[in-house]
């Protein structure tokens, strides 16, 4: 940014007071380890507005879904879930998912997996690590190292699932049985739209959708009050699903203030996408959320997003925009492209999603 003098004082000495920011790329983890450290670098600092706001002390708790009863072969318990979860889309966009029947142990084990992946090794880690948006496997830290002005107090690593599956060393058991669950949950809300059960998995080709496994690493941070793990955004794609250690700090906006989520153990958090906020035309929003960090624990999350397949072009349903006299209010876009877009600059709220937008 251009600094100007005011008229009549001495010219200031840009090159001292503003020096560019420091383009090392240390892993946070690296950063966090070192000895004595009380404060953090200023490029690690948030401004309070707007991202530091306040967080509500609703006791209004999420909504939970039961993912038994959703796959139950009862009709009336399976209708009667898909009625709580379109509410639960509409009212929050975020749930809780219980009883899916992936194993505590398998959840337990991946977490394990993560934590000991971010042990390795920094060079082996960037050793493993594409450049692209689209390389199966990705390590770094921050959200977009080579864009982002403020960098997050998170490390993460990225690894495609799904069509083709990716790991440095583990087996895809885990992956498969999340995306069983997130079908299903799909499926749910395709019906909860009035849309035929499979029209979403039919016309965004799921068969060959994405899925990645984002494990996010957030290392105690000496001034947690300045920083921020991850700036408030959306996610692409249609449903990710997140577990977590037992340490809190994912906040989601609901009526316009932000509410603390609480882990709960052997569940999933999950949350709709803005591949889903498209297909229903505006109907179900994808959700602003933020991770904040603290100075006493190591945080793991790991994201199982779920998305069309990469040439799938997204665009409203028909029926939504004809049946309802709607117009469509976003333009069609083949999600690859959306993701790139999405991935390739600084985490910035729905601005991806501003992008194509219909005016009115
Ligand atoms: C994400 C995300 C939240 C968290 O990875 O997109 O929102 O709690 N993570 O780590
Ligand atoms: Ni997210």
């Amino acid at each position: 940014m251009a600094t100007t003098a005011p008229t009549g004082s001495p010219p200031s000495q840009p090159s001292l007071t503003h020096p560019p920011p420091p383009r090392k790329l240390t892993t946070v983890k690296a950063l966090s380890e070192s000895p004595g450290l009380s404060s953090i670098p200023s490029i690690y600092t948030f401004p309070k507005q707007p991202y530091h706001e306040p967080v509500s002390d609703t006791k209004e708790p999420i909504p939970t879904i039961d993912f038994s009863l959703l796959a139950s072969s009862h009709p009336d318990e399976r209708s009667e879930t898909i009625r709580e979860l379109g509410k639960a889309c509409r009212d929050w966009g975020f749930f809780m998912v219980t009883n899916h029947g992936v194993p505590e142990r398998m959840m337990k084990a991946i977490i394990e997996a993560c934590r000991e992946f971010f042990e390795l090794p920094e060079e082996e880690k960037r050793g493993i690590s594409g450049k692209h948006v689209l390389d199966p496997i990705r390590f770094g830290t921050s959200f977009n190292e080579s864009v982002d002005e403020i960098l997050c107090w998170r490390d993460y690593v990225k690894i495609f699932q799904h069509p083709e599956f990716h790991s440095p060393n583990k087996p895809p058991s885990f992956t498969k049985r999340v995306r069983l669950v997130a079908r299903e949950i799909i499926r749910g809300i395709s019906e909860s739209l009035g849309l035929e059960k499979d029209y979403i998995d039919e016309t965004l080709n799921l068969e060959n959708g994405l899925q990645l496994i984002a494990a996010n690493l957030y290392p105690p941070c000496p001034r947690p009050e300045l920083a921020m793990g991850l700036p408030p955004h959306s996610d692409h794609g249609l449903l990710t699903l997140l577990i977590q250690n037992q340490i809190g700090g994912l906040q989601v906006q609901h009526k316009g203030k932000w509410v603390n989520i609480d882990p709960i153990p052997n569940s999933f958090l999950a949350n709709i996408g803005d591949h889903i906020e498209i297909l229903s035309n505006g109907k179900y929003k994808s959700v602003l959320h933020r991770a904040v960090v603290n100075n006493r624990d190591v945080r793991i999350s790991i994201a199982v997003p779920h998305g069309p397949a990469l040439d799938a072009i997204v665009s409203p349903a028909s029926k939504l925009v004809e049946n309802l006299g709607n117009p469509p209010a976003y333009g069609a876009m083949k999600y690859k492209e959306y993701l790139e877009l999405q991935q390739g600059t600084m985490l910035n709220g729905k601005s991806c999603l501003e992008r194509i937008r219909n005016g009115d």
